[in-house]
C-alpha cells in the first residue's frame, strides 16, 4: 500500500504542531524555560509509549507467550532507562535560576501526570495510600481508572506461571525454566529502572529546590518522594529470594 503523495517528513511528524507546543510562561522569556518544558513534554511523550507497550505487554501474558512479553520487556526497559536519563539534562539548571521562573509554573506539579500514575497503576500500585493520593486531584482521568481495571503485572505473571504448572520458587531452584527466568528477571529489572527514575527525579529536586521545600502540588517536596523510592510493583520477586535463602 503506497502512502498518500503529499505525506512528508514535516507533515507525517507534524511537526508544525509538534513544535508549536513549547510555551513558555515567564515574560520576559527565561532563557531556561524552554529546557524545562521539553524535558517534561519529552518524558510525557515516552510515558505515552510506555503505556502503549504495556498493552502489547499485557496482550502477550494474557495469551501465555512469555518469549513475546519477554521481547516487551527489554523494550520496556530501555525505554525507562531512556526517560530516566533524561531527566540529566535538568541537573544544569541551577538553583537561582529555577527560582527565576518557578512561580510561573502556577500550582502545576508532576503529581498531576495522568500517564504516569496509570503506569504506576498499571504496574501494579494499588495500595490505599496510593488510591486515597489518586482521589485528592479530583475524578480519575480515564488512562487511569482503565490501567485500575486490569490485572496487575506481578498477578497476570503468576497465573503465566500456573497455567505453566509451576511456582515461581520452582521457576528460580530448578533448572529448565529459563524463558521464564528470563522474563522473571526482566521485571525486576523494570523494577530498578523505575526506582532509578525516582531516585535521579528525587536527587534533582533536592539538587534544584533543596531538601526541605514543599512542592508545587503540595507535598512535602523532597521528603514525599524520597519515600516512594522504596514501593515495590513485584513483591513476590524480592520474596522468592528470601524463600531460596531459607526465609519465609
Ligand atoms: C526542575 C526540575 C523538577 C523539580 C524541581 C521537580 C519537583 C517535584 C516535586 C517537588 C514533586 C513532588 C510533588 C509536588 O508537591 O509537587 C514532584 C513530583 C513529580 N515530578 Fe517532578 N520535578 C522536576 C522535574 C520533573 C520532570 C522532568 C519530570 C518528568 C515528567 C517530573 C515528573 C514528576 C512526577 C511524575 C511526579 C510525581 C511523583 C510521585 O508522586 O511519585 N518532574 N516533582
Amino acid at each position: 500500500m503506497n502512502a498518500p503523495r503529499e505525506i512528508s517528513y514535516p507533515t507525517y511528524l507534524e511537526l508544525d504542531t509538534l513544535l508549536g507546543l513549547q510555551r513558555p510562561q515567564s515574560a520576559p522569556e527565561h532563557p531556561d524555560e524552554l529546557l524545562f518544558i521539553v524535558v517534561h513534554q519529552a518524558s510525557e511523550l515516552w510515558f505515552k509509549v510506555l503505556l502503549h507497550e504495556f498493552d502489547q505487554l499485557i496482550a502477550h501474558l494474557g495469551a501465555f507467550d512469555a518469549a513475546a512479553a519477554l521481547t516487551t520487556m527489554q523494550r520496556i526497559n530501555t525505554l525507562v532507562e531512556l526517560v530516566a536519563h533524561e531527566l540529566s539534562a535538568l541537573d544544569t539548571l541551577p538553583p537561582q535560576r529555577f527560582m527565576q521562573f518557578r512561580g510561573y509554573l502556577g500550582s502545576s506539579s508532576g503529581s498531576q501526570s495522568a500517564q504516569f500514575r496509570a503506569i504506576e497503576a498499571t504496574s501494579g500500585l494499588r495500595d490505599p495510600h496510593f488510591m486515597a493520593a489518586l482521589k485528592e486531584h479530583g475524578p480519575l482521568p480515564p488512562v487511569v481508572a482503565r490501567a485500575l481495571e486490569r490485572p496487575t503485572l506481578q498477578a497476570l505473571f503468576l497465573a503465566l506461571l500456573a497455567k505453566e504448572g509451576r511456582t515461581l520458587e520452582q521457576v528460580y531452584a530448578e533448572d529448565g525454566h529459563a524463558m521464564l527466568q528470563m522474563l522473571a528477571e526482566a521485571f525486576l529489572a523494570y523494577e530498578q529502572g523505575f526506582a532509578r527514575w525516582r531516585f535521579l527525579h528525587v536527587q534533582l529536586v533536592e539538587r534544584i529546590i533543596g531538601p526541605d521545600t514543599g512542592g508545587t502540588g503540595g507535598t512535602l517536596g523532597a521528603k514525599y518522594l524520597t519515600k516512594t523510592v522504596h514501593q515495590r510493583f513485584f513483591p513476590e520477586l524480592w520474596a522468592v529470594r528470601s524463600k531460596l535463602y531459607g526465609r519465609r
